[in-house]
């Protein structure tokens, strides 16, 4: 019998061969990541295989270098084994979690009552955060993340409701819940409880990522007039969502206000609690914005991509250990900072603006971009990692798109930057991104980076205040409703800043 053999994660895999099938279907399983979905875009899914496969591709003659190709690297994608076969392939890394500073400040008793314990969990588009909440202290008492299981069906949300319409929604559902599933055994694990003492789960994500968990086809998201099934605030149960819980546990999906504004900006705001002339920015694979007008709140999207989170970026990685995270330029070159010592194993989003802000620095990619051509379309940073003429046109994008949004919230308040008395930075992203960098590539006005300031995971302190406290959890509904959404779709506004917003300050 001809076997697959798989080697991911320190761990060796091995299944019968039944048919011709892409490598990638194979690595689904084990979370693999496939950042354009398996689109043939990216290049990064990877792997090096052996054994009898198809030959390389048109795509993969293009996208690998000839020294991948003779030594058995191969597109994940675009491979197919033909028969028996040996794949090595790179485990997902998980990002780190923050807990600090996620306290419950209420003192009302929980949706879910006083004894006992909760789950809250933020699942982005690129991680999922969950946090074991202590309901007798009111605060969480531990908390795990993991790369989200769907990145093998893409990098973003649009990539992901297209694997819905080809597949439909069942698979993507799965991969969520039985990661969650997961997430809250070794927590339960960790802390030396039993299921039964879990009381109730608070779910948070955007409006799309919550569809997934819940089973809703999210097609509607994806095209104008961009309707989702359902804006949530809804009380399920685990029975059929989470086979590790009981199943009466109740399970809360947190309220979002629209295709784009989901339950993750409302539970951010809840937690970051923004005043009036005060920016709430949750940067992630979408940028989503919200700012408190003497009227209301104003929420607005905008499709960041997944550079910012590392994904897109030729040495892209999460920010874990070997990701550099800041770099600064001497004489001599390029001075990075490595997350947890060591070598550098490749380039986080915040270590890619830090890179970027200090190649603009000193000249060496100038304000459209260009980086210098002795740099040879890649500006060589540490240990074979670098920022390349494709990554800084990726983070350009990115840039452009958030700073156009933070412009069209602006003019749509009768504001500009200077009346801004506070922008806080939200999302594992944004509290980690150094505020200077930030200014310095025009992510954020630069008028305003003395009055920024991160506010770590809010929208995971969100799902935790909302476990803990139901006056919190009424919050979170109010403030779902009083949103107001700014389409920036068809902003012609939106449009001419963009393209402005394409180049970067010169200082
Ligand atoms: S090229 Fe294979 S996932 Fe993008």
């Amino acid at each position: 019998m001809e076997t697959i053999t798989i080697y991911i994660g320190g761990a060796a895999h091995t299944m019968p061969y039944e048919a011709p099938r892409v490598l990638a279907a194979f690595l689904e399983p084990y979370g693999f990541p496939m950042p354009c979905g398996g689109a043939h875009t990216c290049g990064k899914c990877r792997v090096t295989a052996y054994g009898a496969l198809s030959p390389l591709s048109e795509t993969e003659k293009r996208l690998l270098t000839v020294d991948e190709q003779l030594s058995n690297v191969r597109l994940a994608c675009c491979a197919q084994a033909l028969g028996g076969c040996t794949i090595h392939a790179r485990a997902p890394e998980n990002a780190r979690v923050e807990t600090a500073g996620l306290s419950a400040q209420r003192s009302d008793a929980s949706p879910f009552g006083t004894q006992g314990y909760a789950f809250a969990v933020d699942i982005g588009t690129t991680t999922a955060a969950v946090y074991l909440v202590d309901l007798t202290r009111a605060r969480p008492a531990e908390a795990a993340s993991a790369l989200n299981a769907q990145a093998s069906y893409g990098a973003d949300v649009i990539a992901r409701i297209a694997r819905c319409a080809e597949s439909g929604v069942r698979p993507l559902q799965e991969a969520i819940l039985g990661q969650l599933d997961g997430l809250f055994t070794v927590l339960l694990k960790r802390s030396g409880l039993d299921a039964r003492v879990v009381r109730g789960v608070v779910l948070t994500g955007n409006t799309t990522m919550l569809h997934l968990a819940a089973g809703l086809d999210p097609a509607g998201i994806a095209a104008a007039p961009y309707t989702p099934q359902s804006l949530f605030g809804v009380m399920e149960s685990a029975r059929r969502l989470f086979a590790a819980l009981p199943p009466d546990v109740p399970v809360y999906f947190a309220p979002c206000a629209g295709a784009y504004i989901g339950g993750d900006l409302i539970c951010a705001l809840l937690a970051a609690a923004p005043q009036e002339n005060e920016l709430l920015m949750d940067i992630g694979t979408n940028g989503e914005l919200a700012l408190i007008t003497g009227t209301g709140i104003l929420c607005c999207s905008t499709a960041a991509g997944p550079a910012f989170e590392g994904a897109g970026l030729s040495h892209g990685m999460v920010a874990a250990d070997g990701a550099i995270t800041d770099v600064s330029m001497t004489g001599k070159g390029a001075v990075c900072t490595v997350a947890g010592g060591g070598a550098a194993r490749g380039l986080c989003g915040t270590g890619a603006i830090s890179a970027l802000a200090a190649l603009l620095g000193c000249g060496a990619v100038d304000e459209t971009g260009l980086l210098d051509e002795q740099y040879h379309e890649a500006f060589p940073l540490m240990d074979g990692v670098a920022l390349t003429q494709a990554d800084i046109r990726q983070l350009q994008l990115a840039k452009a798109a958030v700073a156009a949004g933070v412009d069209s919230m602006l003019q749509a308040a009768g504001l500009a930057p200077p009346d801004l008395r506070a922008l806080l930075l939200a999302g594992g992203f944004g509290s980690r991104i150094d505020v200077r960098s930030a200014a310095s590539i025009g992510l954020i006005p630069p008028v305003c980076a003395p009055c920024a300031r991160a506010c770590g995971n809010a929208a995971g302190a969100g799902a935790c205040l909302i476990a803990s406290s139901q006056s919190a959890l009424d919050d979170a509904e109010r403030l779902a409703k009083r949103a107001q959404v700014l389409d920036l779709t068809e902003s012609a506004f939106f449009s001419d800043r963009f393209i402005e917003q394409m180049l970067f300050p010169l200082f």
